[in-house]
């Protein structure tokens, strides 16, 4: 179904969801092996991943050729810590399939200039083209990436303060929360909107409740899911099913 102008997939569980977005991005990479794919992390996509993993060690798909962009990373936390985004992509992704090392990108959260890295990523990603495919999860407040609400959107990859509802949120992977870091880098809301297609995986009744109430009301920079609105090319998949 649509809701506005977003291609709405509800399925009933969280494998049948991963198994849904997989397809969508194994066929990109066929269908364009040098494809430049816009990955995420959180817990909604390692699902996902997994089938990714399958399919490449099954030889359907390969990354030999493919480029990635992640969208976020925690200010402070290097590739060996394991709560860093680096980190969970090379856990749940990058270990385990062909891409090459130079065709990973990720914002350096432990860049000595925070301000001429945030520079650098979004100029990064004009240089490979754009992005073909960019997947995303969605906060429980409706954030996108770090895209945390606010009072405007802001376009290009920049350093953002974490909420403290997102810092309690995602306190469930660290010791405590304390140890979450404050702020993080993140793709800008231009840099995600430029890409040619966007896929987004959500799972349990708050992420739909947050989704509906971002796409059958208005813009909202309170909401950043809601820019998605204006977008030509969404598809966002969702189930119930809460994470186990
Ligand atoms: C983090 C990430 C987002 C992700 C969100 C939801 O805040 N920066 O990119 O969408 O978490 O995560 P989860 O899938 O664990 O609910």
């Amino acid at each position: 179904m649509k809701i506005n102008n977003i291609n709405w997939i509800c399925v009933e569980t969280y494998e049948e969801m991963s198994r849904l977005a997989a397809e969508k991005l194994a066929s990109q990479l066929k269908n364009k092996p040098d494809s430049v794919l816009g990955l995420a992390t959180g817990s909604t996509p390692i699902g996902l991943y997994q089938n990714l993993v399958k399919a490449c060690r099954a030889g359907e798909i390969s990354f030999a050729d493919a480029k990635s962009v992640n969208l976020d990373e925690y200010v402070g936390l290097d590739a060996s810590h394991p709560q860093s985004y680096r980190y969970f992509m090379n856990d749940n992704l990058f270990s385990h399939v062909d891409i090459k090392e130079e065709n990973i990108n990720i914002p350096q959260g432990c860049a000595e200039d925070i301000a001429a890295e945030c520079v650098r990523y979004s100029a990064k990603i004009r240089e490979l083209g754009g992005v073909d495919i960019q997947l995303l999860g969605v906060g429980n407040n409706g954030h996108i990436a770090f895209n945390e609400p606010c009072d405007r959107f802001i376009g290009r990859t920049h350093e953002v303060p974490l909420t403290e509802s997102t810092r309690e949120a995602n306190a469930r992977f660290f010791d405590s929360i304390d140890e979450v870091p404050k702020s993080a880098l993140t793709m800008g809301i231009a840099d995600i909107f430029e890409a040619k297609e966007i896929l987004l995986v959500a799972n349990g009744e708050k992420k739909i409740e947050i989704l509906k109430k971002a796409f059958e009301g208005d813009i909202d920079p309170d909401i950043p899911v809601s820019i998605l609105l204006l977008h030509p090319n969404v598809t966002v998949i969702v189930t119930p099913e809460a994470s186990k």
